[in-house]
């Protein structure tokens, strides 16, 4: 038999990140001045963000060297095992085969050091002193305080408040790797202040938490702003990921037939599919699906147009799927997937029915997850539970039709500070919000409309 675990050695670690941009089916729309209505250009962004970054933003190379420095850190984890999921398929009775990518094993537990690591690498270079950023669930707080730790800067990071609340071990972690951070909206921010006084009792959202991050950075001369999610240059350092796992399918001996993963900003399904969308593209037959919460349907509800990446409009417009950069979603375990927006990369291949999306409630995903914990072993994040549920769909699929399907899904990250998520789900505490339309019309109508 098989190996269970297909594991790469260090010198096997992909040595350049995956630039999709020049193979995409159709242009990518370029964010827009809000104030002009024109294409904003590399120095609109210079004051938050640190040049090289801005370069990958808007870079048409296929492929970007990963710096010497951070292939030494990237190695404290990377590469990750791909897990052939056995135990899952018996308990499920199905002919397909199940692998998951783990980017759990991560020091702070999920996908997101690898971007931060670049990130915190790049303003480190540019002699940035401080980073300030937002956070949902606290993994994206956490993997940047972890990473801001270990290149020496420091970290101010704005928590939406539920998850402040819901989920305090992920505030101590950042504690302990020297991160500051702060529940969202806070008295520390203009815009924060301005959001309190309409609404004192918010449950906050990641677009207001942007909001209060990137100001903090555009009045600093020594700081700047780093996101965890959406833009080019974040799903651009996830595509180690999938350049891992088709490696390491090469050593299986297989090819996928069915991708899936999770989608909040869009960055780990990005990174984990976009190295197979240029095989799509050239005519296998992959079928790539990005699952998200029935609560904040971005992909399967909302328009796909200009819009605000955060609250208080900020930043610059971009082209993607969105609820409305002032729709607050219900206040969801899964916090990281609470976005009103969605990656540009992702949207466009949305539109362009490359990529299919899904949407789930949220107590069937935490009936997957409790079904892989008890098979696989590994506790889930809230937000891969939605990758999982889409896995265990598919595989019943088969198990109707008798297909033996390669599935593969990435596991984003492990559940070990979302316990009392999990309590509320044992316990049938946790409610299913379904989105009237009405309220995703209502959230459209702030939605500027820009020509073209
Ligand atoms: C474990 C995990 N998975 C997925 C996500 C969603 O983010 P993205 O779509 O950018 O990968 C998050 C965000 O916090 C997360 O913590």
């Amino acid at each position: 038999m098989a190996d269970d675990k297909i594991l790469l050695g260090e010198k096997d670690m992909p040595v350049s990140w995956y630039n999709i941009q020049p193979d995409l089916p159709a242009p990518l729309k370029p964010p827009v001045n809000p104030a002009t209505g024109k294409p904003i250009g590399p120095e609109d962004l210079a004051p938050i963000f640190p040049m090289g970054l801005i370069q990958q933003e808007v870079s048409r190379e296929k492929y970007i060297d990963i710096p010497d420095e951070l292939m030494d850190i990237y190695r404290m984890w990377r590469p990750t095992p791909l897990r052939r999921a056995r135990r899952l398929e018996k308990a499920l009775g199905t002919p397909a085969r199940i692998y998951f990518k783990d980017e759990s094993v991560s020091p702070p537990g999920s996908h997101k050091p690898n971007t931060a690591v670049a990130q915190a690498y790049y303003n480190k270079k540019e002699g940035v002193r401080k980073i300030a950023t937002e956070t949902g669930a606290g993994q994206w707080g956490s993997a940047l305080s972890f990473a801001c730790n270990i290149l020496g800067l420091e970290c101010e990071v704005y928590m939406v408040r539920c998850s402040y609340d819901q989920k305090p071990y992920r505030k101590f972690l950042m504690h302990i790797w020297n991160g500051n951070v702060y529940p969202s909206p806070s008295e520390r921010t203009e815009s924060g202040k301005k959001i309190l006084a309409r609404d004192p009792d918010t449950p906050g959202s990641l677009g207001i938490a942007i909001s209060e991050a990137v100001e903090v950075a555009a009045k600093n001369e020594d700081t700047k702003y780093s996101l965890g999610s959406v833009l080019n240059h974040v799903l651009l350092h996830q595509t180690i990921v999938g350049q891992e796992v088709r490696k390491q399918l090469d050593i299986a001996g297989e090819e996928p037939d069915v991708l899936i993963g999770c989608c909040g900003g869009g960055s780990n399904f990005a990174g984990f599919s976009f190295p197979f969308v240029k095989d799509k593209l050239d005519g296998k037959d992959i079928s790539i699906i990005g699952t998200e919460p029935t609560a904040c349907p971005t992909l399967t509800k909302g328009p796909y147009r200009y819009d605000f990446g955060d609250t208080a409009q900020m930043t610059p417009l971009l082209m993607m799927h969105t609820l409305g950069h002032d729709f607050v979603p219900a206040g969801i375990h899964a916090g990281g997937l609470r976005y009103h927006g969605m990656a540009p990369l992702v949207s466009l291949l949305v539109d362009q029915k490359v990529i299919e999306p899904r949407s789930y409630h949220q107590n069937p995903c935490f009936e997957a997850a409790v079904l892989f914990a008890r098979t696989e072993g590994i506790i889930p994040a809230p937000e891969t539970s939605h990758a999982i549920r889409g896995t265990i769909d598919e595989a019943l699929k088969c198990k109707e039709t008798g297909e033996e399907k390669c599935i593969v899904f990435m596991f984003s990250g492990h559940g070990h500070f979302d316990l009392n998520s999990y309590d509320a789900y044992l316990s049938g505490k946790l409610e299913d919000f379904e989105l009237p339309d009405k309220k995703i019309d209502d959230a459209q109508k702030n939605v500027p409309v820009v020509e073209g």
